[in-house]
C-alpha cells in the first residue's frame, strides 16, 4: 500500500480532500441498480430535482482508522445504515438497504485506500454516504428515483491544539429543529436552518452554539453537530429531546460510562441544570469528544464555567481516550463495535 501521497498526514484539516473514487448507486423503476465506482467529483441531476426543491436529503457521517498493526478499522457502520434508514423514512425516500449500504461503504474504502491516513497520525478516513431524491417534478410530492452516493475524505484530528475545552454560545433567539419536526434525523435542512445561529456563534469567537429546546427553552437539546453531555456525582447525564439527534458516539459513551463506573442517566435536562455539573461536553463523530469550558447565555449574559486552568475533565478525558483506543485497536474492543476490514 502506497503512502507516499502528498499529505502531511499530523496537519491536514477537519475538511474536504479529493481521493480518486467514490462509489454511486440509483434507485430506478421501483428498484436499486448496480453499484457503480466514479472518479467524478460532480453528480448530475435534473434542475427540478426534489433533492434541490424540497430538501428531500439526508447524510451520514461516519470513520475508518488504521491501527498499529496496518488495519483498517470500521466503527459501528451498522448503526449509520440504520440512521441512514431512519432519515428515509421521516422524510418518505427510499431506503437504502444496509447490505447495500455495507457494500458502498467497503468498496469505497477499498478503492481509496491509500488515504486512509496511517497510525499514530491523529487523522482518520472520514465517510460521508449521501441520500437524495432525483429526477425532475414540480409538486411538493417524494421523488420516485434517488441517488445513493459514497465519498471519502482523510480528515486531521478535530483538535489541531490537543484535546482543549471550547466556549458555547447559548441564544434564545434561534432554534435548530422543531419539537416534532426533523431534528431526530440527519437531513440537511436542520443543518441551514442552524447556519445562521452558527456564524453569530463563530463571529463572536465561541466554538458552536448549544441549542435549547425550541418549545419551552427550557432544556438543553444539543450543541451544533454534536449531542451534549454533562458530568456530576459520578454520573453521565445526556439530555432525551425529539429534536435531537441519536448520536452514535453518545450512545457508545453512555456505554463507556457504566463500564468505568458511572451512572448513567438519560432524560430531560433543565437549563437549570447546567451549573451544577462538573464536566460538560459535546459528542460526535468529528471529536468524539469536545469539552465545553465555558458556555456563555447571550441573553442573559449568565457565564457557566466548567474548567480550571483550561484543561479537560477527569471523566471526560478518560472517555476520550477509551473510545479513540478502541476505534483505533489500541484497546480491548469489549463491546464488539470495530470491523477489521
Ligand atoms: C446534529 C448532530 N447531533 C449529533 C451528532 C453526533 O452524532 P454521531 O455521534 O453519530 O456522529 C451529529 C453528527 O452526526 C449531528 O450532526
Amino acid at each position: 500500500m502506497d503512502n507516499s501521497l502528498d499529505f502531511d498526514w499530523g496537519n491536514i484539516p477537519f475538511g474536504y480532500s479529493k481521493t480518486d473514487f467514490n462509489v454511486r448507486c440509483y434507485f430506478k423503476d421501483g428498484k436499486w441498480g448496480d453499484l457503480e465506482m466514479s472518479s467524478s467529483e460532480e453528480v448530475s441531476i435534473h434542475m427540478a430535482s426534489t433533492a434541490l426543491h424540497y430538501g428531500q436529503q439526508a447524510f451520514e457521517g461516519l470513520k475508518a482508522y488504521k491501527g498499529k498493526d496496518g488495519k483498517i478499522r470500521l466503527f459501528r457502520w451498522q448503526e449509520n445504515a440504520k440512521r441512514l434508514q431512519d432519515s428515509a423514512d421521516g422524510i418518505l425516500m427510499e431506503k437504502v438497504p444496509v447490505k447495500l449500504f455495507e457494500n458502498a461503504i467497503k468498496k469505497v474504502i477499498d478503492l481509496n485506500q491509500k488515504y486512509v491516513p496511517p497510525y499514530g497520525s491523529g487523522a482518520s478516513l472520514y465517510i460521508r454516504p449521501v441520500l437524495f431524491g432525483i429526477g425532475g417534478q414540480v409538486g411538493v410530492r417524494p421523488s420516485t428515483d434517488y441517488l445513493f452516493v459514497v465519498f471519502v475524505t482523510p480528515v486531521g484530528p478535530y483538535f489541531k491544539t490537543g484535546f482543549k475545552p471550547v466556549d458555547m454560545y447559548l441564544g434564545r433567539a434561534f432554534d435548530r429543529a422543531a419539537p416534532q419536526g426533523t431534528g431526530h434525523i440527519k437531513v440537511g435542512g436542520n443543518y441551514a436552518s442552524s447556519l445562521v445561529a452558527m456564524k453569530e456563534a463563530h463571529d463572536n469567537g465561541f466554538a458552536n452554539v448549544l441549542f435549547l429546546d425550541s418549545k419551552e427553552k427550557k432544556y438543553i437539546d444539543e450543541c451544533g453537530p454534536a449531542n451534549f453531555f454533562g458530568i456530576k456525582n459520578k454520573t453521565y447525564i445526556t439530555p432525551k429531546s425529539n429534536s435531537i439527534l441519536p448520536s452514535i458516539t453518545n450512545k457508545s459513551l453512555m456505554q463507556l460510562a457504566e463500564h468505568i463506573g458511572l451512572k448513567v442517566e438519560r432524560r430531560e435536562v433543565p437549563l437549570t441544570e447546567l451549573e451544577t455539573f462538573e464536566e460538560v461536553g459535546a459528542c460526535g463523530t468529528a471529536a468524539v469528544i469536545t469539552p465545553i469550558g465555558r458556555v456563555i447565555d447571550k441573553d442573559t449574559g449568565k457565564e457557566y464555567v466548567f474548567t480550571k486552568d483550561n484543561q479537560p475533565g477527569k471523566y471526560s478525558t478518560q472517555l476520550y481516550e477509551l473510545l479513540y483506543a478502541i476505534q483505533t485497536g489500541d484497546a480491548e474492543d469489549v463491546f464488539n463495535w470495530v470491523e477489521i476490514l
